[in-house]
């Protein structure tokens, strides 16, 4: 059996939740082991939709067990709604769904310090979710954030009080925001007793015993490489780690318990909120490159979970190449690849120039980064539909080119193909 971390290595919003969708039937257990609220997985199964935040992509499948590992950040407003949503289209949830007693519980004063902050920064914004996700992982490694296990600890109250006199200086003396009331924040807390601490539960345990019996798990990571807080374009990054090797940390397995790392990115690349973006055409402050926009329009580029509309830009080989390197990537699996039919020439980033200088790896900088030229290399588009193709023959030769030359690029083979939202709209080669 196959244990797969599957993640994105772009800027998030590779296409995961379908990829992942796709690889489910095949596996067991499928574990979440980072982020929370801030990720959106469509999952597109006939003509209906359905986007899941917290919740594992294989909780649509009868016999998969779901895990929410650790290393998650979980809302309880939002974990709750999204839970009941897939309860009243006939899933049940809860015989499906795990949760780890260590998760974080992200609570109303971490969305208020989010937006407080965001608002204060102004042009400098990182362009967050807003889901409170960067507050709640500081309080965490600041050893003062509430775990799904603290709803039992005696000393909750005292912790929540400590908590909210710290935030709400923060909030209202220095942030000039709203003060947030103990009431709020117990909501939060009483719902989670309710409805969470049910589903509370020792996930190593779980996996080792599922792992122990041969049954195969599949890594399900959110957001994209370039966003992870120590390997991504920082600041501008999420507040996790988002590689593949944070699915050890993030779930409590070793090493060894690992496979296949499936790295998931789109035939172009796009990116939400703000920091450098290399090979950048098209967004909503002004930049309006033709083939830009037929990306953002053809490819649908709206966030998932925010709605704001997403930038968008050519392939970009050194990022893809970077994620290879830091997630031990084994295959890639490309997405998205029949928004680029009509475009008469594609472009291929192949390398990054900084100071007339070819670079060998991306910047750690981001001022560098910003500054970096992209070498591009101009191959020959195609006016053919490759929407729904499900085998290399039938796709026109200059897209076959295109994707021989990326997987020369990135030093990585390209193990699926996705050509529309579809489960059907596939290609898998290796
Ligand atoms: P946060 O995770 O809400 O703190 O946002 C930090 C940065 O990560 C912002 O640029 C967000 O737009 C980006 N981000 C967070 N989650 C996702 C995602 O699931 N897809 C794409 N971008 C994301």
């Amino acid at each position: 059996m196959t244990n797969t971390v599957a993640i994105g290595i772009q800027w998030g919003d590779e296409g995961k939740g379908k990829i992942v969708d796709l690889l489910t039937p095949d596996v067991d257990v499928v574990a979440r082991f980072q982020g929370g609220p801030n990720a959106g997985h469509t999952l597109v199964i006939g003509d209906q939709k359905t986007v899941l935040n917290h919740i594992p992509s294989g909780i649509l499948h009868e016999n998969t067990a779901c895990l929410i590992g650790n290393g998650t950040v979980v809302d309880p407003f939002h974990l709750v709604e999204e839970m009941d949503t897939l309860i009243k289209a006939g899933i049940p949830v809860s015989e499906r769904l795990k949760i780890s007693e260590r998760c974080q519980l992200i609570l109303p004063y971490h969305r208020a310090l989010d937006a407080a902050r965001e608002a204060a920064k102004g042009k400098d914004k990182i362009g967050t979710t807003g889901k409170g996700i960067g507050p709640c992982y500081e309080d965490k490694t600041a050893r003062r954030g509430i775990r799904l296990i603290d709803l039992k600890s005696d000393d909750l109250n005292a912790r929540i009080d400590a908590n909210l006199e710290y935030v709400n200086f923060m909030l209202v003396e220095y942030l000039k925001a709203e003060m947030i009331s103990r009431e709020d924040v117990d909501k939060a807390l009483d719902l989670a007793r309710e409805r969470l601490l049910p589903l509370a539960a020792d996930v190593p345990l779980i996996l080792q015993r599922h792992i122990k019996a041969g049954d195969s798990v599949l890594y399900e990571g959110a957001q994209g490489s370039m966003l992870d807080v120590d390997h991504g374009t920082y600041p501008y990054v999420t507040s996790s780690n988002t590689v593949a090797g944070a699915a050890l940390a993030g779930l409590g397995v070793g090493p060894g318990q690992v496979d296949e790392v499936l790295g998931i990115c789109k035939a172009y690349t796009t990116r939400v909120g703000s920091g450098p973006f290399p090979t950048e055409l098209y967004n909503a402050e002004g930049m309006n490159c033709p083939s830009g926009k037929h990306m953002a329009e053809r490819g649908q580029e709206f966030g998932a979970t925010t709605g704001r509309p997403r930038r968008t830009g050519w392939f970009d080989g050194p990022v893809v190449q970077h994620a290879v390197r830091i997630n031990g990537v084994t295959g890639l699996a490309i997405t998205k690849l029949d928004v680029l039919d009509g475009l008469e020439e594609v472009k291929l980033c192949v390398a990054y120039e900084l100071n007339g200088e070819r670079l060998e790896s991306i910047p750690a900088c981001c001022n560098q980064l910003d500054a970096v030229v992209p070498i591009y290399e101009t191959l020959p588009g195609w006016s053919e539909n490759t929407f729904g193709a499900t085998s290399m023959d039938q796709l026109p030769a200059n897209a076959v080119t295109l994707l021989k030359r990326i997987e020369e690029v990135c030093e990585c083979p390209i193990a699926m193909l996705s050509t529309g939202p579809d489960r059907n709209h596939i290609i898998h080669l290796h």
